[in-house]
């Protein structure tokens, strides 16, 4: 057994296995991989929101992380930065996980220059932001985000399931925090999040030929909680219990990040 020169160097690499010791197939390789492999060069065009959008966000996070977060879509700033969830919804989800000691990370656009989209532009032209994602891998359904923030269309997510697949595959979290409705129906078929939230349920996919069977932690989606937008107070309280259970699940013993 060699260990693996990438930066996690978590890896020990089986040299007699089938894919020998020059392929490592530690999180950290796995992800860095489906990353190149999903966003050639020119960008991803597998489906008709390439054309519209600044950049193509495929995730992000500690490939380490037993806790995988799934969302529904880029937004506008997570379009414009290249990274899920930095804009108001994904900022209220890491203020509420901190009220109940879970670190999900940290975002400032503060020091973020301002990015035009450039016209007829598929290719990623993301500013850089002041970003982390704490104890979570962080992702969408979808990676581009839909005209006018609109739900994404089943052949937009049909398109960019591979991508997921390959994200879970590499992961392989021991749960995931599904965030609102659209990624519930995706992940699991379920209908409706607020009959589903706080209840674990299951997952199950099949790539390249392994199957995959990951508990899933159903909740709100952080934008309908903003401000202006929540409906009742006690949905946050329930939003926190549910980031706390998943987190439970995932790290029983306690994360930190050194
Ligand atoms: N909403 C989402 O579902 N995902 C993001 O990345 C941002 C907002």
């Amino acid at each position: 057994m060699t260990r693996c020169d990438c930066k996690t160097g978590a890896a020990l690499i089986c040299e007699s296995c089938a894919v020998g010791s020059s392929v490592c197939r530690c999180r950290s390789c796995l992800i860095s991989r489906a990353r190149a492999a999903w966003l050639p060069e020119g960008g991803c065009v597998r489906c008709k929101l390439h054309s519209g959008v600044i950049s193509q966000v495929f995730g992000d996070g500690d490939p380490g992380s037993r806790l995988l977060l799934l969302g529904e879509a880029p937004g506008e700033q997570e379009d414009r930065f290249t990274a899920p969830f930095v804009g108001p919804a994904g900022q209220l989800l890491r203020k509420e996980a901190r009220k109940v000691g879970v670190d999900l990370g940290e975002v400032d656009l503060r020091l973020a220059p301002s990015v035009t989209k450039a016209a007829n532009t598929s290719v990623s032209v993301g500013a850089t932001c002041i970003v982390t994602f704490g104890c979570a891998f962080w992702t969408n359904t979808i990676a581009c985000r839909p005209p006018n923030n609109r739900q994404p269309e089943s052949d937009e997510m049909e398109a960019c399931t591979p991508r997921l697949d390959m994200i879970m595959a590499a992961i392989r979290p021991r749960v995931i925090l599904v965030l609102g409705a659209i990624a519930l129906t995706h992940l699991t078929g379920k209908l409706g999040i607020t009959r589903h939230r706080g209840y674990p349920t299951g997952s199950r996919w099949t790539w390249k030929g392994e199957t995959y069977n990951i508990p899933v932690l159903p909740t709100f989606h952080p934008a309908g909680l903003l401000p202006g937008r929540l409906k009742r107070d006690e949905d946050l309280v329930l939003f926190r219990q549910d980031i706390k259970a998943a987190y439970d699940l995932a790290y029983p013993d306690g994360w930190s990040d050194v």
